[in-house]
């Protein structure tokens, strides 16, 4: 494996970092799920994005002053006891030989070390906040720092979340061929379960399903917890049970994404369990269709990020109206918000190593503008629970549809569009 492209990272900082810093990324700790049982490790994606470096209780400073950037890392020692228990450990000279740090030490001296690194600098950047604990250490090491000679300039503590975001919001090759195979995987799984559900199935045996499809393609995880909603349970935003038996004549909402090597997809399909949408169902669907549909057209370079969202809320109004559950003029209603009733949610987000991925929405006092490279999702849906004032038969129908959008030069890439949205493709997919 060859590290250059996250070497190439790091040096690439030298024209965004401030003159005379220093920029902390701390690497995530192993977490607990119980006792001493751990969840499977996930490196942090910051420290990840910087490094490709997987192991546990990491910590990277990267120095930028007069001699240009100098990445030094912190990683576990080399242990021969731990390493017959938990696995090989690069330890400091693999940091250096493998992954190309221009120095690395054991994380043992971190406390000991970080007060030297700093001295002399005049700011320390850090995504303030992020990691529990994390914070007083920071401003620990500064005033160990800054103690060291009373004379010398006072270090200033920034944040930089939006700094390490926004270089992470437009994807290099690299990263889109990453992305590009979750959504893959992720589509072969959602229509695998178009193609497996049938009556009697449960929510549980649906989750297995599609956690089986992203393993035997090479994906062991999910990105986030699938969501595996039938009938009104799709009313429930983050319905995570998944525990409830399906009814034939209920839809069945699943929200569904593998992590390939990092790299998160995000689709949500709405199907019906039976193999036919009913008439209500039809109605409903093909109103967030034409929504998603309109959205995406609108995720094109120039186009501010809350044009697909404004669409999204137009057309749902709309046809809200339409099928009856709005009454009024749709431009009014829109105005006043009557839609937030049924579409309550934003119609997307930035989507990477993170599913809800980093990088800024504002750029300054406006929303940003798309450029190729970034990737969003589109997703709107309408939700109608039964506690709502509408006809019964309306009652318990939740519908959303997400897919994942590259902006290009020309326009957009659809990166999950293999798997059907349209209703009639997939009633055929699962006739
Ligand atoms: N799967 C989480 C979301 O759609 O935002
Ligand atoms: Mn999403
Ligand atoms: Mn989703």
């Amino acid at each position: 494996m060859d590290y250059t492209i996250y070497k190439n990272r790091r040096n690439n900082l030298k024209d965004l970092l401030p003159e005379n810093s220093v920029l902390l990324i701390p690497g995530a700790d192993t977490q607990y799920r119980n006792a001493d049982s751990s969840f499977p490790f996930r490196q942090d994606s910051n420290f990840y994005y910087m490094s490709g470096f997987c192991e546990p209780a990491s910590l990277m400073a990267i120095v930028n002053n007069k001699d240009g950037i100098n990445s030094i890392v912190f990683v576990p020692p080399k242990d021969k006891l731990k390493e017959i228990w938990d696995g090989y450990r690069a330890g400091p000279i693999g940091a250096v030989e493998d992954f190309l740090f221009d120095k690395a030490f054991d994380n043992t001296h971190i406390d000991t070390m970080l007060p030297d690194i700093l001295h002399g600098s005049e700011q320390v950047l850090y995504p303030i906040g992020k990691k529990p604990g994390f914070d007083q250490k920071v401003i620990d090491w500064t005033t160990a720092a800054s103690s060291k000679d009373r004379h010398s300039k006072s270090i200033n503590i920034m944040d930089a979340s939006s700094l390490i975001g926004n270089i992470r919001l437009i994807k290099d090759d690299h990263e889109i061929d990453l992305i590009r195979k979750a959504c893959d995987i992720s589509s072969e799984a959602h229509i695998a379960a178009m193609k497996a559900v049938k009556e009697g199935d449960s929510e549980q045996n649906i989750e297995g399903l599609y956690i089986h499809e992203f393993s035997k393609r090479g994906a062991r995880y999910p990105a986030y917890n699938p969501i595996v909603a039938g009938g009104e349970n799709a009313c429930v935003l983050h319905y995570v049970e998944n525990n409830q038996m399906l009814n034939d004549s209920d839809l069945l909402l699943v929200d569904a994404g593998c992590e390939y090597e990092m790299y998160a997809a995000d689709i949500t399909r709405t199907f019906p369990v039976s193999g036919k949408f009913s008439e209500e169902q039809l109605k409903v669907y093909e109103i967030v269709l034409e929504a998603m549909n309109a959205a995406i057209d609108c995720v094109k370079e120039g186009n501010s990020v809350m044009k697909p969202q404004e669409i999204s809320e137009k057309v749902i109004t709309k046809g809200l109206v339409k099928i009856g559950l709005l009454e009024g003029d749709p431009e009014e209603l829109h105005k006043s918000g009557a839609y937030k009733d049924f579409y309550m949610h934003k119609i997307g987000h930035w989507l990477g190593l993170d599913v809800h991925d980093a990088g800024d929405y504002m750029e300054g006092s406006d929303f940003m503008k798309f450029k190729p490279g970034m990737i969003t999702t589109i997703e709107p849906g309408i939700y109608i629970s039964s506690s709502m004032d509408v006809d019964d038969k309306w009652k318990g129908i939740g519908v959303r549809i997400e897919d994942d959008i590259l902006v290009t030069k020309d326009g957009n890439e659809n990166l999950t569009k293999k798997v059907p949205s349209d209703p009639h493709e997939i009633e055929s997919l699962m006739s």
